[in-house]
């Protein structure tokens, strides 16, 4: 029997939920009924998102608090609590990178990067289960990886290795929780159009152009369909599914070493 998503009642919480990836699954968690917590930096975007929400008729709420600091992270938790009494649904999703050989980078950028990845998510995991536990509810964890967790990744490897550490700490939370059913999953993204992405210079005619030849299904993941994965994730519809990663990038990695030829449009090695 198949049903559809229904969140209502249900609270949920999104890191760096202002703008892309964290405010699609925002957003889709308001369509299926939610309302929705949003934390982060940046406010104008931030009650942009909030109004979005609140134009479906959920309520929404902008919590200012930067994802870098653990104190921020446990007010905005607590906050999400005292308007709500409940939360549901975690999305640690705030995250970021900068590019550069690991030679070429110093302490302070290693600590920026494993504070904003990886302490964040810990932060808000530990702060959130305790209510969690608190209300009895159960819930669902979400962390935001990358495909460049699952892989090395030159030029970003310190991104990567926290990024693998989230899916490590996905599994092991999976175990721990489940008998507060608390579920948890990691996101694994390829590439989805963002503002931080646009920002990256990965939008260019030429990327997309390498994306047919190197994506199976020949081009990025949009909005509905990264916020449709969250919602279902959430939802009694993946009731049975706990501690898995999911690759969200159109096949990417199952064709790792592969591109479709420029000139035939074949499949071909990419260094044959
Ligand atoms: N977009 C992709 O293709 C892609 C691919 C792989 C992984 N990811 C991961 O997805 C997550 C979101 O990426 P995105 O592309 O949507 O990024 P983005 O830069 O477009 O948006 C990030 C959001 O987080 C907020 N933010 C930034 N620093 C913050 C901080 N210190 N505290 C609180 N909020 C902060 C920003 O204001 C913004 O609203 C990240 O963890 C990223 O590593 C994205």
């Amino acid at each position: 029997m198949t049903k559809s998503i229904d969140l209502t009642g249900k609270v949920g919480i999104v890191t760096g939920g202002a703008s892309g990836l964290g405010a699609y699954a925002a957003l889709a968690l308001a369509e299926c009924g939610a309302d929705v917590v949003i934390g982060d930096i940046d406010r104008a975007e931030g009650e942009k998102t909030v109004a979005a929400i609140e134009a479906m008729g959920r309520r929404g709420v902008f919590v200012e608090m930067n994802a870098l600091h653990t104190d921020q992270i446990e007010a905005f938790v607590a906050r999400a609590r005292q308007e709500f009494g409940r939360i549901d649904f975690l999305i640690n999703n705030a995250g970021g990178l900068s590019r550069r050989n690991f030679m070429d980078t110093v302490e302070k950028s290693w600590r920026k990067h494993i504070d904003i990845n990886l302490v964040s998510m810990l932060a808000a995991t530990y702060a959130v289960v305790k209510v969690m536990r608190e209300t009895k509810t159960g819930g669902v964890i979400i962390n935001v990886s990358s495909v460049e967790g699952l892989r090395g990744a030159p030029g970003c490897s310190v991104y990567a290795a926290c990024k693998a550490g989230m899916i490590s700490f996905t599994r092991s939370m999976a175990a721990e929780l489940a008998d507060d059913r608390i579920r948890t999953f990691a996101l694994a993204p390829d590439i989805v159009e963002t503002p931080g992405m646009v920002k990256f210079g990965a939008m260019g005619l030429e990327h997309h152009a390498a994306r047919e030849r190197y994506i199976p299904l020949r081009r990025m993941g949009n909005a509905d369909e990264y916020g449709s994965l969250v919602a279902f994730l959430c939802s009694d519809m993946a009731a049975y599914l706990t501690g898995i990663d999911i690759r969200v990038d159109g096949g990417a990695l199952a064709a790792t070493g592969f591109q479709r030829s420029a000139k035939t449009g074949e499949w071909e090695l990419l260094h044959p």
